[in-house]
């Protein structure tokens, strides 16, 4: 048998089932320091400083972070036990508003604890270790399944462009946006991967180039800046990006930066995708107006990665961490279930309906 493409597990909870294990992202790529984390205000500040990120990563810590204060409740009163885990539910959900998968993940959570309700706190305790446990394997193969279809729209020797990071850091294995290149390693395929540095936190630069280089995969970092002329200059075969929520009209929310390499990619007629397990896609969202956008302090853009700041202090920032994609610019979306084209709101609703029969 091939050996897997792809070795991190970025998210995973540790043998005596008591700590949260990530990668510290926050170091890489010059450091890899894999965190063990067990108080729920230092699962909350590792979702909030980007230790842990990426939607799928987000919504998996959430759910091992939430297992973990459940499990420290001290009451066999299960009303009691109810309260003081939805206080942690709504402490946790707090930490970030754009992806989806970090709601969730702690809803498919919540519903263990409510619908257990003639059980003892002890078995829920284990019920939600469980689910837990669950929502993390599927997440791999979510990942695996949206690569294999992924793949089947490119070719051997294509290049490639991303922006941001939606790769393996991002989920627990494979990744959503990169699970198509990572498939393609271990069946002898290779590609030119262009990243997007992804200002201004630079995962594209630190992360993305990192774990492909990682794997062998030939990476070329461009600033944000220089996606049009890498286009123009007829590198790119397809554009691959994850997303943090799709609204029911296939809106996509990703990382700053995204939409523009969108309407770029439209110009230059190149095909653009957005990877997204079904556990990012929004019903309850109508349009990517309605998806809330974090904002984040503006000394990310004034002073982080510069020896001294390199603003005026004056000057004003805008922060927003991720953009809307417009549904029209979107050339397919690719989930686990299978490549989803335009009309996205009634192949959405085709979609959903299949998944809830099987
Ligand atoms: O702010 P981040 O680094 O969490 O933003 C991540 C992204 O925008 C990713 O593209 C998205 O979460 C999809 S990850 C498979």
């Amino acid at each position: 048998m091939k050996q897997e493409a792809i070795q991190f597990d970025t998210v995973n909870i540790n043998e005596q089932n008591d700590a949260l294990l990530i990668i510290d992202q926050t170091q890489l790529p010059g450091k890899k320091e894999i965190l063990s984390l067990n108080k729920l205000e230092d699962i909350w500040d590792a979702i909030y400083l980007l230790k842990v990120r990426g939607a799928p990563a987000i919504g998996v810590a959430a759910a091992i972070g939430i297992y973990l204060a459940a499990k420290k409740i001290e009451t066999d009163n299960y009303s009691k036990f109810l309260s003081e885990f939805q206080e942690a539910k709504e402490y946790l959900a707090s930490s970030r508003p754009t992806a989806v998968n970090l709601f969730w993940a702690l809803d498919r959570m919540e519903n263990v604890v409510l619908e257990n309700e003639d059980t003892t706190v002890e078995a829920i305790k284990q019920k939600l270790l469980a689910e837990a446990i669950k929502i993390r394997e599927e997440d791999i193969q979510v990942c695996r399944s949206i690569g294999e279809y992924g793949l089947s729209l490119i070719k051997d020797g294509d290049g490639i462009l991303t922006h941001c990071n939606a790769g393996s850091l991002a989920t627990v294995k494979y990744g959503t946006a990169l699970a198509p290149i990572y498939v393609g390693l271990e069946q002898g395929m290779k590609f030119k991967v262009f990243a997007d540095e992804t200002r201004p936190l630079l995962q594209g630069a630190r992360l993305t180039a990192y774990e492909l280089v990682e794997h062998g995969v030939e990476t070329t970092v461009i600033c944000d800046n220089m996606a049009a002329q890498v286009m123009k200059n007829g590198w790119i075969d397809a554009i691959f990006v994850g997303c943090d929520r799709v609204a029911a009209n296939g809106d996509a929310a990703n990382k700053i930066g995204t939409s523009g390499v969108a309407i770029m990619a439209k110009h230059y007629n190149i095909p653009f995708y957005v990877c997204a397990p079904t556990s990012t896609i929004d019903p309850k969202i109508k349009h990517g107006d309605d998806i809330p956008i974090e904002e984040r302090p503006g000394s990310e853009i004034t002073e982080m990665w510069y020896k001294e700041r390199m603003v005026h202090p004056d000057a004003k920032t805008y922060n927003p961490a991720f953009d809307v994609t417009d549904h029209e610019l979107i050339t397919a979306i690719i989930t686990e279930f299978g490549v989803i084209k335009k009309p996205y709101v009634e192949n959405f609703v085709k979609l959903f309906k299949r998944v809830n029969r099987e």
